[in-house]
Parts: C-alpha cells; structure tokens; sequence
C-alpha cells in the first residue's frame, strides 16, 4: 500500500508536461523516468545549525500532532496530500520514528520528518521498495519532509532537518543520507543549509506500459 503510494507520489512530484504531444505520449507508453539526490551529512564533525526565524526543540511526534499537522483549512495541492496520505500510512504501519521541529514557545509542530535506524532495514526496503540503499551500521536514514503551511519560509525545512540528524548520533549514527528529488532546487537548497551534500544519484524508470522498472544507484 505505501509503496504503490509512493509510486504514484513520485509521478506526480517530478513529472512535467512535456511540449510535444509525441514526446507526451513515448513518456506515457515507452519510458517514464525520475532522478533523485543522494544527500549525506558527516555527523562526527560538528557545525552551526542554521537558525529559524523562531526557536524550535525537537523531539518524536506525538499522536496529537497530526490534527494539528494536518491543517484543514488549507488548500493542499494533490502532491503535497499524496505526502501527508503516505506519512499518516506509515504512522498507521507504526514505521519508527517520527520527529518533529516544534515552535519552543507552544510545542506546535512545523515540521516534521522520519529519521530510521539500519536495524530497520528490511522494513525499509520493503516499506519503500527498495528505493534507499541499504543503510551501513553507522548511518541514519532521513525521509519525507514537511513544512505545516503557516509555518513556511522561516527557515524551518533546514532548521529542522539538522535538528534531527543530530539525534541520530544517540543511536551511533556518523553519518545521516537523505534522498531529494533533483527537480526540486529549493529542497536541496534548504538540505545544504542543514549540512548535506550530494554524493549520488537514483534513477528510476519504467518502460512499456510501467511493465519493467528499473532503480539504478550512481555515485557522483
Ligand atoms: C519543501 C518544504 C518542506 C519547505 O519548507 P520551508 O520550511 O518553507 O523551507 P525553508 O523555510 O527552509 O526554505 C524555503 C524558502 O524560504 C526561504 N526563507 C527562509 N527563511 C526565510 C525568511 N525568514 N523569509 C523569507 N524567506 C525565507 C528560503 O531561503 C527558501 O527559499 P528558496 O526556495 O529561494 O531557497 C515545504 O514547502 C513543504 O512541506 N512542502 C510540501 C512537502 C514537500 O514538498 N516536501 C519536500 C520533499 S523533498
């Protein structure tokens, strides 16, 4: 279930109209493809977290988050509920562990993101089928995340990505990867900030009416 959620999400995040109808259809039918960073962050050497316009603690989410999280006065565009849809799937699968970057003055969660352990490694190659490399005994996996609408362009997305790759290292971890969609420039913009730098990249793709499918990791 999240991994065919998964599949449709990525469709939707990265695919755009192409201006020939020919070209359209050969991407419909013959060959779809998506490219993704892999972003890694050395945790053994320390360095400033890059500040928000409020401060913000960190710590795991909490079962009366989502409510607020999940803010239905606000307009979600369909790649952004297709996030919210897998993220509350993988809450129900009970997928460890949800953290969030909480505004300090009321513990309101802005943000949130999944941080995981190699000892879920099978549960996260199942779970995400096999879109993440298996994960070393030092590393840390990050995956999905999300700004709560209000709490946008104050610098949180780098904030917190940060905050919880520190916690990383409680659990041993010297290194924190993380994988953005190449497309998305203001992501990996926001991933730098936080002290990632790209060293590979998945490509993905489907040909023939989605019959084969392909996932190929390349380092840069
Ligand atoms: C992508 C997402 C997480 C970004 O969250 P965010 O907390 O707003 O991110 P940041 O505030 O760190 O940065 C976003 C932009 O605001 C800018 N910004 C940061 N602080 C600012 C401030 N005080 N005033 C104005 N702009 C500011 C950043 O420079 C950045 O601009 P850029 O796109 O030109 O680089 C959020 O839009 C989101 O949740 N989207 C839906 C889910 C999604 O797409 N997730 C990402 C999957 S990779």
């Amino acid at each position: 279930m999240i991994a065919q959620l998964l599949d449709s999400r990525i469709e939707r995040v990265t695919h755009r109209p192409l201006k020939e109808i020919g070209s359209r259809l050969f991407e419909r039918v013959i060959r779809q493809h998506w490219e993704a960073f892999g972003m890694r962050k050395d945790l053994t050497v320390q360095c400033r977290t890059p500040k928000a316009t409020i401060p913000l603690i960190v710590r795991t989410m909490e079962e009366s988050d989502w409510n607020l999280i999940y803010d239905k006065g606000y307009d979600r565009p369909p790649a952004e509920q297709e996030i919210l849809d897998i993220c509350q799937e993988l809450i129900k699968a009970g997928v460890q562990t949800p953290y969030v970057a909480a505004d300090a003055l009321n513990n309101h969660p802005c943000f949130f993101q999944w941080l995981m352990r190699p000892e879920q490694n099978d549960e996260i190659q199942r779970t995400f089928n096999a879109r993440f490399p298996r994960l070393r005994e030092d590393q840390a996996l990050l995956e999905y995340a999300y700004t709560v609408p209000r709490y946008r362009r104050m610098g949180i997305m780098a904030a917190g990505m940060a905050l919880i790759a520190d916690q990383a290292r409680e659990f041993g971890a010297k290194e924190a990867i993380m994988f953005v969609p190449s497309k998305k420039d203001s992501s990996l913009r926001s991933c730098k900030k936080a002290g990632f730098a790209p060293y590979l990249v998945r490509r993905e793709a489907k040909y023939l009416f989605r019959i084969i499918k392909t996932k190929r990791f390349d380092p840069i």
